[in-house]
């Protein structure tokens, strides 16, 4: 029998997630001088924020006159109408002080000849509720999740912060323990991965950061530990993920590759062009051509393919041209797209354009929360709080972007929705007196925690197994972008589901051949595949009911939005024994002071 080692502690708030927004709301609670671990599978500087490229979006109007209301405007249109109104009011109001903070800490954003902050534009950012372009987005170079990731970190090496925050890095968080009877949140079970062995993180209040889950896609721009293990962490302890089927496809990917070519290279002036050198948008976006929004972009481009306008061998792409803007600019503004086109397909952007196809980008889906980025489960009248839990950043659904989120609101989404789950744990937590929650002695043989203990002891001490995670993880991501990409019919997402039982029984005879507990990366797989299979099917299914065309969701069984039917937000909820259950629940669409955006049809 093996003997799994363990260890607990007693924090007052424990952070799953070290990016953005796992940072920014470090940075609160260390503020509040309350005792913090925030555990994390990388150093905090590689978390996946590092990635982002383009910019933070925020109506600063340093390079024409812009409002937090056209901003909002926006983002509820670039949400096909199915973000919550409410909570984007909120958001993009706070935008513009998270810009200047961001500033003081020392964020070295690119600059105008005036010394102020350079703005850049980005699709659907408009000015005059469309009337023309907005430059929105703060940018550092093509690097700005870099510079932030890197300036939060060092704001929670501060004094005032850094005694009250412990990194525990390659930690992989398996499971978040809640009461059931209470329903309250407090702690995470986690497999520390350098030394082996269980380690029980008890807090008075949960924050997770967790991130994105996109690795189950061939073609994507997300990191390795991109594998959606906070999502089901989160349904496990019966706490329903808010519309998954909603996942976004960024249209500039590095043809076979995937890698992230910033939507800021259309912003500058570059566009995409078919094999007939035309600048084909303009046929699907007359307004705005390339600076359409996302979901637009992309559909249009997969047109262009499967109407024979595709470029290479198998015409299955198409070029993005930017070397008009000159090679002093390219380097001056997007030096790191021109690195990452050299490195991964040999082409010198300053000369010849750039291979481009759409790539599995962002999850518009969540964890849901509320305005204060408290977790919330609907009752069926009203979103109720779950006591200690928050969750901020891509794995929450606040829900700010519905059916399709603009480019650059995920940074400002990070640094604002982190910084509420860091300032109203530590509000609940001193405002309520929450006792810290003491294990018990026989803390295993309890209700928790004890199925993540049996489970590891069950893998160290059965066989290696039939397959492997390369067994599973490769006809996955093959299949899912096959059937849940730009384009979705049913008997697509039919023929997923029947491929996700195949691949869920190969999953039942996975098993460990490697025993060690140092650095035993095939364990950490088990547990990532765990959650991908998990995550995969659930979109499927809740895409497969969804009998309408939305954002990021296109069927073309269904192309047409049905708000009559379908303006509500899906909710599903996986029961004890993984039984898949959907509810839904009204879009908010009255704004806290603003007017409503009713819904109309979205052409840019
Ligand atoms: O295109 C980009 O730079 C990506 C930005 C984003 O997803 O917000």
């Amino acid at each position: 029998m093996a003997n799994i080692p363990y260890r607990w502690e007693v924090s007052d708030v424990v952070i799953v997630g070290a990016g953005g927004a796992g940072l920014a709301a470090a940075v609160q609670t260390g503020l509040a001088k309350l005792r913090t671990a925030v555990i994390t599978e990388v150093f905090p500087t590689r978390s996946h924020t590092v990635s982002a490229q383009g910019g933070i979006a925020a109506a600063i109007a340093n390079m024409d006159e812009d409002y937090w209301i056209w901003h909002m405007y926006d983002t509820v249109k670039g949400s096909d109408y199915l973000g919550d109104q409410d909570a984007i009011e909120e958001f993009v109001k706070n935008a513009p002080l998270a810009i200047y903070e961001l500033e003081h800490w020392g964020v070295p954003f690119s600059r105008n000849e005036n010394g102020t902050i350079y703005q850049r534009a980005f699709g659907g950012q408009t000015r005059n509720f469309g009337e023309s372009i907005a430059h929105r987005s703060c940018a550092i170079a093509d690097r700005s999740g870099h510079a932030l990731l890197h300036a939060l970190f060092e704001r929670t090496l501060r004094p005032d912060v850094a005694p009250y925050i412990s990194y525990y890095v390659e930690f992989l968080a398996l499971e978040l323990l809640r009461n059931p009877e209470t329903g309250k949140v407090f702690g995470v079970v986690a497999w520390d991965m350098v030394n082996g062995g269980l380690h029980v993180f008890f807090g008075k209040a949960v924050i997770f950061a967790t991130g994105g889950s996109l690795k189950n896609f061939r073609t994507n721009t997300n990191a390795l530990i991109n594998t959606g293990d906070g999502l089901y962490m989160a349904l496990k302890a019966g706490i329903p993920l808010e519309d998954v089927e909603f996942i976004q496809f960024h249209p500039t990917g590095i043809y076979g590759v995937g890698n992230l070519i910033t939507e800021g290279v259309r912003g500058e002036g570059g566009y995409l062009i078919n094999s007939e050198g035309e600048r084909f948008m303009k046929r699907y976006a007359p307004h705005v051509l390339d600076l359409a929004s996302r979901d637009v972009v992309s559909r249009a481009m997969a047109m262009e393919v499967r109407e024979g306008r595709g470029v290479g061998p198998k015409k299955d792409h198409v070029l993005l041209k930017l070397d008009h803007l000159g090679k002093d600019f390219i380097m001056d503004k997007l030096p790191g797209i021109w690195e990452l086109a050299y490195k991964f397909v040999g082409v010198d952007c300053t000369k010849d354009p750039i291979p481009v196809e759409p790539t599995a980008h962002y999850q518009m889906a969540g964890i849901p929360t509320n305005v204060k980025s408290e977790v919330v489960i609907w009752d069926g009248e009203k979103d109720v709080p779950v006591p200690g839990f928050y969750a901020a950043g891509e794995c929450s659904c606040q829900s700010l972007h519905g059916a399709n989120r603009l480019g650059t609101n995920s940074l400002i989404d990070l640094v604002v929705s982190g910084k509420q789950a860091g300032e109203n744990a530590a509000k609940y937590i001193i405002e309520e007196d929450v006792p810290a929650p003491l294990p018990a002695d026989d803390f295993w043989a309890e209700k928790y925690g004890n199925k993540t203990y049996e489970k590891i002891k069950e893998l160290f001490d059965g066989p290696a197994g039939n397959y492997k995670y390369k067994d599973i993880f490769y006809p996955l991501r093959d299949s899912m972008q096959q059937n849940m990409s730009v384009f979705r019919i049913e008997e697509g997402m039919k023929e997923e589901l029947k491929i996700l039982d195949e691949l869920d029984e190969k999953f039942s005879q996975m098993g460990l051949a490697d025993k060690s507990l140092h650095f035993n990366s095939e364990l950490v797989e088990y547990f990532e595949m765990r959650s991908l299979l998990t995550l995969s099917r659930i979109e499927t299914m809740a895409a497969l009911n969804r009998t309408e065309s939305r954002g990021g969701h296109y069927r073309e069984d269904y192309p047409e939005r049905d708000d009559k039917n379908w303006l509500k937000h899906t909710l599903v909820y996986m029961d004890e024994d993984g039984k898949i259950r959907f509810d839904y629940k009204p879009v908010r669409m009255k704004g806290r002071t603003a007017p409503t955006f009713p819904p109309k049809k979205r052409v840019y």
